[in-house]
């Protein structure tokens, strides 16, 4: 049985599964980029994981299920601010456009939009592929004038389209305050990427959560039936699949709060009691109350989020928001070409 062992690492080799104290890891599903990752977050002093690991299948469903939840508050808001607002909506994106959705999950938003923005080409982007799949071939059966192009791309990763994507009208859907995953420095960085795919003539309509009563906040990402509980914590099924690791999510809890010095809700996962883990290449010991931070979601003000686009090359050119603006749908056009 052979053993190295750093600081923090242990390695376990195949065949100390003989060793019933340490279970070894199990089989990995990920590719070595994606394990070496979660290694790196994991291994970290403060342990963390990137929140786009919530989205397996199931996980996917269960974001789903938090849309629903009444105190959920973000995505019905911006659907009652699209259907209020859609007409000047759709004249500040212009028809025909190359409708490219970012993180489009079940494309329900933008197929609301689709009979006031009429786009030619639509083109959901997500990265879990076997949704995205299901949810555009539905498309393609209720929308047979708009040609359906999903791309399977991880959004933390450059964002180059492929040559199938027409480049003239080109005109980026972030909804749902997804924006709010990166730290603002990260979101500037992110949006400079979408304005290097636009033409001049191209633009982007972004969902952008606010702030608002830390309760209301709290409530929503910590809701009384667990839902919300339940999306973090099947993290780490998601991560026993991928690095083969030995999470057992009984062990952990779902913290999750408003850190108003960040203007940012954090959701971490909390160890109920002293425990170890194992995966694939790596092996750390968690004390009782260790967390592993698992998502930060930043809310702006308008003004705020008015800055970030301008400094990411784009100029704003329309604002709407719900009555007790709680929520902001925000387009912003090339602000040069
Ligand atoms: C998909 C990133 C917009 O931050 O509100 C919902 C994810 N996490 N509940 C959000 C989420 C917990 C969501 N975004």
């Amino acid at each position: 049985m052979t053993l190295s062992r750093t600081a923090a690492i242990r390695v376990v080799a195949p065949e100390s599964s003989s060793t019933p104290a340490r279970l070894a890891a199990g089989v990995a599903h990920g590719d070595a980029a994606t394990i070496a990752d979660i290694s790196a977050g994991l291994l970290a002093p403060q342990a963390s994981v990137s929140p786009k690991y919530f989205y397996d299948s199931l996980g996917s469903h269960l974001f789903e299920a938090i849309c629903e939840l009444p105190e959920y508050y973000p995505t019905r808001t911006e659907a009652a601010i699209f259907a209020r607002h859609g007409a000047d909506m759709a004249a500040s994106v212009g028809p025909d456009a190359t409708l490219i959705d970012l993180g489009a999950g079940n494309c329900a938003k933008a197929a609301s939009l689709f009979p006031l923005l009429q786009p030619r080409q639509y083109v959901p982007v997500d990265i879990s592929g076997d949704f995205l799949q299901r949810a555009a071939a539905q498309l393609r059966q209720r929308f047979p004038a708009i040609e359906v192009t999903p791309l399977v791309m991880d959004l933390s990763q450059p964002l180059a389209l492929p040559r199938s994507v027409p480049v003239p009208r080109r005109q980026f859907f972030y909804p749902g305050s997804s924006i709010g995953n990166f730290t603002p420095h990260a979101a500037v960085a992110f949006l400079r990427q979408v304005r290097e795919n636009v033409g001049a003539d191209g633009g982007l309509l972004i969902g952008v959560d606010l702030v608002k009563d830390p309760t209301v906040l709290d409530a929503a990402y910590d809701d009384a039936i667990g839902v919300t509980a339940a999306f973090n914590l099947n993290l780490l099924r998601h991560l026993n699949h991928l690095a083969g690791a030995n999470f057992e999510p009984a062990q952990w809890r779902h913290v999750a709060f408003f850190n108003d010095a960040e203007s940012r809700i954090e959701m971490h996962l909390e160890a109920r009691g002293a425990l170890t883990v194992q995966w694939c290449g790596g092996e750390r010991a968690f004390a009782q109350g260790e967390r592993i931070h698992t998502e930060n979601s930043y809310k702006y003000t308008v003004q705020g989020f008015s800055r970030l686009l301008a400094d990411a090359g784009f100029r704003v050119d329309g604002i709407w928001t719900d009555d007790a603006r709680w929520f902001a749908v925000m387009h912003a056009a090339a602000a040069y070409a």
